[in-house]
């Protein structure tokens, strides 16, 4: 393996480019592919042995492009296949974990929300997660459901998204909720409008800083740290409508890619 390779970072869709961001600025000399898992998005909507299936699928993609480490910027994708994947694929892989015990530590109130897929709040790992870190606040989970969807469509304001964002953040600021931790990559897009309707007093936590930063200590650690001054390139592949994704992810990223097919 060396240090010159590329690191691989996917998702169902779009969220992801909320963790490659952070990748990319902390990590600037890094040759990064991004995939977007267009065709399969929502996993929330899969069986989990669909979304190991396409984790499977996804993680071969990356090792034939000669990935030395894989991110996996889906917190439902990690908490159903992260084990397998780990089990096997040699490389090191990064996946995502809700910021529960920060926001525990942050917590006044003693009251802590946590806004991810149902996919993520029903799974054996994000239990022993609240089991390990959350036992000293109140956690109340609230599925986000549709706002995925929303933001794969490049809707983060409409009355739509308002009224469903509305509708998934009463029932935790009713309960004295200070602290809310976006457990789905894709809801940072949606920061500005969760915290307009939840206030200032809220706290927002998100955990792709930290994923960036776990990342720089694993190439480190195996000794895999591109050398520095290198001109880290960017790609991107898309199983789904590669127009559309192109226009979101240039949208998101805030300037005009290229985005290639990934053959299902
Ligand atoms: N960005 C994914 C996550 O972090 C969304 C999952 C989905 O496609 O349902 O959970």
């Amino acid at each position: 393996m060396s240090s010159q390779q590329p690191i691989g970072i996917f998702d169902s869709g779009v969220g992801g480019l909320s963790v490659l961001r952070h990748v990319h600025d902390l990590l600037p000399d890094e040759s990064l592919i991004y995939v977007a898992d267009g065709a399969h998005m929502p996993y929330g909507s899969l069986t989990a042995d669909e979304i190991e299936n396409r984790c499977r699928r996804i993680a071969g993609f990356f090792t034939d492009q000669g990935a030395k480490a894989l991110v996996v910027a889906c917190n439902t994708a990690t908490a159903v296949a992260i084990e397998s994947l780990r089990r096997d694929f040699s490389l090191p892989i990064i996946g995502m974990e809700p910021a529960v015990k920060p926001a525990v530590e942050a917590t006044r109130a003693g009251v802590i929300g946590v806004l991810a897929t149902s996919g993520t709040l029903a799974s054996e790992k994000f239990s022993g997660l609240v089991r390990r870190f959350g036992s000293s606040a109140e956690v109340i989970f609230q599925p986000g459901s549709g706002l995925v969807e929303q933001v794969e469509a490049g809707d983060f304001d409409s009355d739509k998204t308002r009224e469903l964002l509305k509708a998934h953040l009463e029932p935790l600021l009713e309960r004295g909720v200070d602290v809310l931790v976006l457990g789905c990559t894709h809801y940072p897009f949606l920061t500005p409008l969760i915290q307009e309707i939840a206030g200032r007093s809220v706290t927002i936590l998100d955990t792709g800083d930290a994923i960036a930063v776990e990342l720089k200590r694993q190439l480190e650690k195996n000794r895999l740290t591109a050398v520095e001054g290198s001109v880290g390139s960017l790609q991107f592949f898309s199983s789904g409508d590669v127009g559309h994704s192109q226009s979101m992810i240039s949208h998101l990223w805030g300037s005009s890619v290229a985005v290639e097919k990934l053959d299902e």
